[in-house]
């Protein structure tokens, strides 16, 4: 990008990209690599996975009604755009748990992601650390959790626009260069949750998601009908880490508790309020992790 003759403000000149392309493609002829629009770069998806990879990332639960309800009530939203005032430099920028980050926009925890290639997670945790935005690791992931997050950091290695918006003032002393939190599924063994989270908070993840409506994998039909569940295949992607060494194994075997016997576990609300004060191990995690950020809770 090139700001340079854009007036700096507090944020990035996202808006820069779409100038470099019409540039590049009326100057020398060179095209995006790929459609940037949301429905054409679905259809490509789509050719370029297997059933696997494009379910597991596509499907919904029955007959995706509510992921339409949640698509038909986003809809109702609109942008009013604001006229005659000065916008030339505009502030997108905010602050989310001690961390500054330079637009109000996250990555997601979503998990097995050496389904799509062997890098697995450290892809995205990369380019959220080029971006400087907050990655959320999923508990479900098939790297290890210092791994996430020496890629997070290696990602911001090329100060940028974007990622020198970051700025930390919390209490983690794990020295991260861009914004990182972790999710947690709450497994049957507390012993290896806490040791989870303890590894996390010494890799520099601050925040804990706790995930309170996973006990149990929803009805995938699209999934069920090509036996879709990674987790069920040996030595397939998702678990095959569990062999390589003991910290990564402790990880992988427990993600992949989730879909053994016994299934994920449901933490009560008064369960989760028990195991809290377990957290404060070590001394060091007594603060962070009182930044407890719980999904769907009632
Ligand atoms: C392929 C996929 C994998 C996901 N994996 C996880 C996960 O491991 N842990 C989790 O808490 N949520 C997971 N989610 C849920 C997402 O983090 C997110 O909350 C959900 O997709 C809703 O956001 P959206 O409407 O932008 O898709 C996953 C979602 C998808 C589509």
């Amino acid at each position: 990008m090139d700001p340079e003759n854009k007036p700096k403000g507090p944020s990035p000149h996202y808006s820069l990209y779409q100038r470099e392309m019409f540039k590049r493609g009326g100057e020398i002829g060179i095209l995006p690599s790929f459609s940037v629009h949301p429905e054409e770069l679905q259809e490509s998806t789509k050719k370029k996975l297997n059933d696997r990879g494009y379910f597991y990332a596509n499907s919904n639960a029955g007959l995706g009604w509510t992921d339409r309800a949640n698509r038909e009530a986003f809809y109702r939203w609109r942008i009013v755009p604001r006229t005659c005032v000065d916008t030339n430099t505009r502030d997108l920028t905010t602050t989310i748990f001690g961390h500054k980050i330079p637009a109000p926009i996250m990555f997601a925890p979503i998990g097995i992601n050496k389904l799509y290639t062997p890098l697995g997670e450290l892809v995205p945790a990369r380019v959220a650390g080029e971006l400087g935005i907050p990655y959320c690791l999923s508990t479900a992931a098939s790297q290890s959790i210092e791994d996430v997050a020496r890629a997070n950091d290696e990602g911001t290695s090329e100060k940028n626009e974007s990622n020198s918006v970051h700025e930390y003032s919390g209490p983690n002393g794990g020295n991260a260069k861009s914004p990182r939190f972790f999710q947690l599924y709450m497994g049957h063994d507390d012993e290896v949750t806490l040791s989870l989270l303890n590894r996390a908070w010494k890799s520099g993840f601050d925040v804990v998601m706790l995930t309170t409506d996973t006990w149990q994998l929803g009805w995938r039909p699209t999934d069920i009908n090509i036996a879709n569940y990674v987790f069920y295949y040996p030595g397939a992607v998702g678990n095959e880490v569990g062999l390589s060494g003991r910290a990564a194994c402790e990880y992988a075997e427990y993600a992949s508790g989730l879909g053994g016997p016994e299934g994920g576990r449901i933490p009560a609300y008064e369960e989760v309020k028990q195991f809290l004060p377990l957290w404060a191990l070590p001394t060091k995690l007594t603060d962070g992790l009182v930044e407890v950020w719980t999904r769907f809770a009632v």
